[in-house]
């Protein structure tokens, strides 16, 4: 998704804006361009990569010690260079750059149009710069807070005037930090693009507008009410956002889990579970888990483990889905928002309109101030750190260990007791997953064997299920192979008519419960010449007589399964991928962060 960096100070700004830029390029983007102010506003801007566009245009030899710089995925309008951010008014005076989308932009166009402003491009963005211009008479946060008071929509902006020694920044519905370091000001989209700078940040709300000098932040409303905003001190650090000597961040991130899985326990896991909820959540008579892709399977998982360890009824949404539906919640009801960004926008949306009805709401969180951990009542962060590559990995794993936990937590608010097995099961889960990064090699070798077919199948049943689910997600969006994710027993009611010797299929068949089943899944696959890889549990020699490649987990709780089981899925679709020689941190058309519809 698009991002945004600005900076004003005493430094040359075109070297830091492109640095911004580049720790950026992880949420995906087709285009780039840079405003700097240097006594005139000087623009560049062209489709493609960073450096391609660097190459083009020259980014570096810019002068002036403020400017605004952006990489856009585009919605409206396709990649080119017109289209590309930062946008200009009539008179090239100012220049703005946008995250988001303006959704009464067809109307606004018409109108500004109609009153004589060149409208050049194909975007929705372009407007707020004629808006600016429109409104202008030399006071540049007043023409903006105006101009903002005519649009609807959700965005993040970033603009500069070439008469004004200032940035000015606007917020609604798509995130904006501001940093502040000395005499220098920092802001962006997304924290990682000025971490090296400061740790210190203001999080701007909704319907916020804020004038940024060097050195000096000062915040106001849309109706020109100042407001008081504290700083809130990030905890990572840049080394974290860095790759680490592996070749990509997804494989860094992989390798990560038996030490990141530890930050999820930390302080919270003793004889009782302790969460610093928030409130009462003792009385909830239901919950509700709502999310979208890899954290909308980690609810998936959730479910199984509230209803199976808490006994209270649980239901899931995609978070799409739950905001239209009119969902059916209210006092009384528990509802989790699960998101690694933080600022996914239909899962906001959700949280929103549960708020409206009156429910408990929760966020289960990585990105720490994101807007969705700010806008719930109560929260678990799930301190995976800062996740760069695309898919999520590090964060899902995290996720199902923080619903476990909320499991636990359930469970023992309704004065039970937290079994002390389980809780030395999950304090092994590190040295566990340890064990099985040490199958990367063989992984690796399995993938080089089925990385040329078309189509594959991830079976699984019960809390497993979530886990075929998310197997063939990482595949398919890092791979561009087809691959489907199915509950094993409903192999028969269809899939089973694609099975041949073309077709690998990945089954989950941990010794435990359902394993029977799962072994006469796999002896229909076999009956007719499906290739089978199958994730099975350290000692089971005989699963050896129907799968083609085992990869083998260590024994642990059925509930913790899903934890090892998803690091060899994730693991074969890294390699796959990287042997396909694809961008594996930056899949094609998609965002780490989808802060639009
Ligand atoms: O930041 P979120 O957890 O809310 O993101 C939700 C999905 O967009 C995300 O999990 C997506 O499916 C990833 N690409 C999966 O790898």
């Amino acid at each position: 998704m698009c991002g945004i960096v600005g900076y004003i100070g005493k430094r040359r700004a075109a070297p830091l804006l492109l640095k911004g830029l580049r720790r950026l390029e992880y949420r995906g983007y087709d285009s780039a361009g840079m405003a700097v102010i240097d006594g005139t506003l000087i623009l560049r801007k062209d489709r493609g990569k960073i450096e391609q566009v660097d190459n083009r245009h020259n980014f570096e030899e810019l002068d002036g010690i403020m400017g605004i710089a952006h990489t856009r995925w585009a919605t409206h309008g396709e990649p080119n260079q017109k289209n590309a951010h930062p946008h200009i008014d009539c008179t090239g005076d100012v220049a703005i750059v946008h995250n988001g989308i303006i959704e009464n932009y067809m109307t606004l166009r018409e109108l500004l149009a109609r009153e004589g402003h060149s409208l050049t491009t194909d975007t929705d963005s372009e407007i707020i710069a004629h808006l600016i211009e429109k409104f202008y008479t030399g006071d540049l946060l007043g023409s903006v807070r105006k101009a903002l008071m005519q649009v609807q929509g959700t965005y993040g902006l970033a603009i500069v005037h070439k008469n004004h020694d200032e940035i000015v920044v606007a917020r609604n519905g798509s995130p904006l930090i501001i940093g502040v370091r000395g005499d220098e000001t920092f802001t962006a989209s997304d924290a990682s693009a000025i971490l090296e700078h400061t740790k210190k940040m203001i999080y701007l709300e909704d319907g916020e507008v804020a004038s940024l000098r060097p050195g000096r932040v000062m915040v106001r409303d849309l109706h020109d009410k100042e407001m008081k905003k504290n700083h809130e001190t990030i905890g990572w650090d840049l080394a974290e956002i860095e790759k680490a000597g592996f070749k990509h961040f997804m494989l860094k991130e992989i390798f990560e889990q038996s030490e990141s899985i530890k930050n999820v326990m930390r302080g919270r896991l003793g004889k009782k579970i302790k969460l610093s909820i928030k409130g009462d959540i003792k009385g909830c008579g239901r919950v509700v888990i709502v999310a979208c892709g890899t954290s909308w399977h980690a609810a998936l998982i959730g479910r199984y483990l509230i209803e199976k360890i808490a006994k209270i009824p649980t239901e899931v949404d995609c978070s799409s889905e739950f905001r239209y539906r009119n969902p059916l919640v209210g006092p009384g009801d528990l509802v989790v928002f699960i998101s690694q960004s933080g600022e996914t926008a239909d899962t906001l949306a959700a949280l929103r309109e549960a708020k409206k009805k009156g429910a408990k709401t929760m966020g289960i969180i990585n990105v720490v101030g994101s807007t969705i951990a700010r806008e719930s009542e109560t929260g678990i962060y799930i301190h995976a750190g800062p996740e760069i590559g695309v898919a999520s990995t590090k964060a899902y794993t995290n996720q199902i260990l923080a619903l476990m936990l909320l499991a636990l937590d359930l469970m023992q608010s309704k004065d039970g007791d937290v079994d002390e097995k389980m809780i030395s099961e999950i304090k092994s889960l590190p040295g566990k997953i340890e064990s099985v990064l040490q199958e990367d090699k063989r992984i690796h070798a399995i993938a080089r064997e089925v990385a040329d077919h078309n189509n594959f199948l991830y079976l699984g049943r019960g809390i497993n299920y979530p886990t075929a689910l998310e197997g063939a997600l990482k595949l398919k969006e890092i791979s561009y192979i087809h691959a489907e994710g199915y509950p094993a027993a409903e192999m028969k009611h269809g899939p089973i008519a694609l099975i041949d010797e073309n077709m690998p299929v990945v089954f989950i068949a941990n010794r435990g419960k359902g394993y029977d089943k799962i072994i006469s899944n796999m002896e229909e696959v076999k009956a007719r010449r499906g290739k089978i890889i199958a994730i099975a549990t350290e000692g089971d020699n005989e699963i050896k007589r129907l799968a083609d490649w085992v990869i083998y987990v260590p024994r642990t709780a059925d509930e913790l399964t899903p934890l090892v089981n998803v690091i060899p899925l994730q693991l074969l679709a890294y390699h796959v991928a990287d042997i396909k020689e694809l961008d594996v941190d930056k899949p094609r058309n998609l965002a780490k962060s989808v802060t639009v519809e």
